[in-house]
């Protein structure tokens, strides 16, 4: 409670943020050095003292945002984020197809409108003889694009085999990691993509910066034109703000991926009192490999926007698994790839833990979620007996 809400006899609520795939709570790691870096002045493109250290600095952060995924530092691209990252590896690649899989985050979907679509299973994992059948059927220069975990179920992709059916094609693969960075460790050959994306605040980081990393030789046609920065892949004087924060929090996030190991012992606990308290809820993607953070979680027969409000004014914060950025929900494209039916999708939210969420936090959820449950099931009971 805090002492002026104590003087004045009003107990304070206690919030549970459980909304982490949204964005995280930015680490105090980044917070220093993001402050550090707004003291001093200096642009990285000047060629005297002050510039020079402001250069130091960006090269310092670029090989840090490299090393969380083992990839060479130059080719880390810092954009403004993972949407210009993604627009940047899609359009600046120069292929004449792009192969796209169904459940891609918007900013993907968005950034090539005609990209072809690549299915996916019922767990919403990439059909792998789909798009090799997909590639096979135009021989003209493609690029692939895949995300390692998906934000609204966690689902993690087969990317390796997936970039070896593209390579096999002759095609390029672009991955958007962003999801995944932080929750699960990361090696770009392991990944096998060319482009990979990443963005600052979901692993702890500023919002408005991101980076596109590309793992070979690839030269990329920029989005945007004006200086050389970036070797000349993206113009425009370096957010050394957000760059600083961004590295901080890569380092952070890198050195402690082993807490994950109890964020997903937290998640199944969570996902397993769920069962016991409404045999109807269903997990979805939950037989695939996933996050270990993420849980999309169906109550059948609430809509997600009730359940989203009501858990808000509960004090717990998730998101609906429906795309809710311009505050109008529409149904889920991710679900509905997954062969889910609209009811069902509708009544999806989405429950996604991080490094910090506690016992508590999952008790305080399970109450509010519950006493949810309940007062629902007992309205429906009420109303078919009246
Ligand atoms: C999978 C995925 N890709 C890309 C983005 C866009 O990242 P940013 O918010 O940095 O533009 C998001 C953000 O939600 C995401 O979840």
């Amino acid at each position: 409670m805090s002492g002026g809400a104590a003087r004045h006899g009003i107990m304070a609520r206690t919030e549970t943020y459980l909304d982490w795939n949204a964005t995280a709570p930015l680490r105090p790691e980044a917070a220093a050095a993001m402050s550090a870096a707004l003291a001093r002045c200096g642009n990285p493109s000047s060629v005297h003292r002050w510039g020079r250290a402001a250069r130091q600095a960006v090269e310092h952060a670029r090989s840090a945002v490299a090393a969380l995924l083992d990839a060479p530092p130059e080719g880390v691209v810092f954009v403004s984020g993972g949407t210009e990252a993604n627009h940047l590896a899609l359009l600046g690649a120069g292929r004449d197809r792009v192969l796209v899989s169904a459940v891609e985050h918007d900013s993907v979907l968005r950034a090539v409108p005609e990209a072809e679509r690549i299915p996916v299973d019922r767990e919403g994992i990439v059909v792998p003889e789909a798009l090799d059948r997909l590639l096979a059927a135009d021989p003209r220069p493609a690029l692939v694009s895949v995300m390692l975990a998906n934000n609204e179920t966690g689902v993690v992709q087969p990317v390796a085999e997936i970039a070896a059916i593209a390579h096999a094609n002759g095609a390029l693969f672009h991955c958007d990691a962003v999801q995944a960075a932080g929750k699960i460790a990361l090696d770009a050959s392991a990944i096998g993509a060319d482009l990979v994306t990443l963005s600052a605040h979901k692993l702890g980081g500023p919002p408005g910066v991101g980076a596109l990393v590309v793992t070979g030789e690839l030269e990329l046609t920029p989005l945007l034109r004006g200086g050389g920065q970036e070797r000349r892949r993206r113009a425009g004087t370096e957010n050394l703000v957000g760059i600083a924060g961004f590295a901080a929090a890569a380092i952070a996030a890198g050195e402690e991926i082993a807490v994950y190991d109890r964020v997903r012992a937290l998640r199944n606990a969570l996902e397993a009192d769920v069962a016991e308290a409404a045999s109807e809820a269903v997990v979805l993607g939950a037989a695939a490999p996933r996050l270990p953070n993420t849980s999309a979680i169906a109550m059948p027969g609430v809509t997600a926007e009730t359940q989203v409000i009501a858990l808000d004014l509960d004090g717990v914060m998730v998101s609906a698994g429906a795309a809710c950025s311009s505050g109008k929900v529409v149904p889920s494209h991710v679900l509905e790839a997954m062969g889910v039916g609209p009811d069902l999708a509708g009544s999806t939210i989405r429950v996604s833990l991080g490094s910090t969420s506690s016992e508590a936090d999952i008790a305080h959820f399970l109450r509010a979620w519950t006493a949810l449950y309940r007062r629902c099931r007992d309205f429906s009971v009420g109303a078919r007996a009246a």
